[in-house]
């Protein structure tokens, strides 16, 4: 079967992308990457990128009026690679709602916090403040209002008494670089879909295949 073409957006260090790059390599991963598309021309996951042997490609919002302008040439730049889903890997800026019904139901992101928890930035030091015992990432569909739209999967960490913002950050990113390339495998398999304005899964997916649950400290 065809694997389906994805392209990665990122903005800076590139961990989940390098994650996403590294599950392609399987020759029977239903997905492959096409191109990663970088808003920051220093970003270092530009070169991981490289060295996994993808295209890029430097869109930078600096070189642009609005940010309408510069999601059109990143549509552009997509169109051009034959993409047929985006996923966002700590891609920096918010999306205009212009770009995101353009790629509506074909537009995936990855964020450190259980949705709907914790939406936006800092999220380790606000779940810290906040007390939590359970921690965690999420893969969800991008709609245009913030880290709200459908949830396609989820892993949970826990919160150990002492941890910091840096602790908790490196064990909620683990479970991210275990729980994205999963999730687009779903994706890329057609057994998760974008239908009306929710995430639908086949029957033949199980809890185990959308959410992974703590293990012990
Ligand atoms: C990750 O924690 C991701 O969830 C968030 O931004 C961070 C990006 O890290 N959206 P990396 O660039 O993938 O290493």
């Amino acid at each position: 079967m065809a694997k389906l073409k994805v392209a990665v957006l990122i903005s800076g260090r590139g961990s989940n992308m390098g994650s996403l790059a590294r599950a392609t390599m399987d020759p029977d991963f239903p997905a492959e990457i096409v191109l990663v598309l970088s808003n920051r021309p220093h970003s270092p996951g530009l070169e991981l990128a490289q060295e996994h042997g993808i295209d890029i490609r430097v869109i930078d919002h600096k070189e642009f009026a609005d940010r309408e302008a510069h999601e059109a040439a990143m549509t552009q730049a997509l169109e051009e690679a034959g993409t047929e889903l985006v996923c966002l890997a700590g891609y920096m800026r918010i999306l205009e709602e212009g770009f995101v019904n353009e790629w509506r139901g074909r537009l995936i992101n990855i964020h450190p916090s259980l949705l709907p928890s914790f939406r936006g930035v800092d999220t380790h030091e606000r779940a810290l403040e906040r007390g939590v015992r359970v921690h965690g990432c999420s893969v969800h569909f991008v709609t245009a209002e913030l880290d709200a739209g459908p949830i396609i999967a989820q892993a949970a960490v826990p919160v150990a008494p002492d941890d910091t913002p840096e602790t908790l950050s490196e064990r909620v990113l683990e479970a991210e670089h275990n729980l994205y390339p999963h999730a687009l495998a779903l994706i890329a398999s057609g057994k998760i879909r974008w239908s009306g304005d929710s995430a639908v899964a086949d029957s033949d997916v199980t809890e185990h295949d959308v959410a992974v649950f703590p293990n012990p400290l």
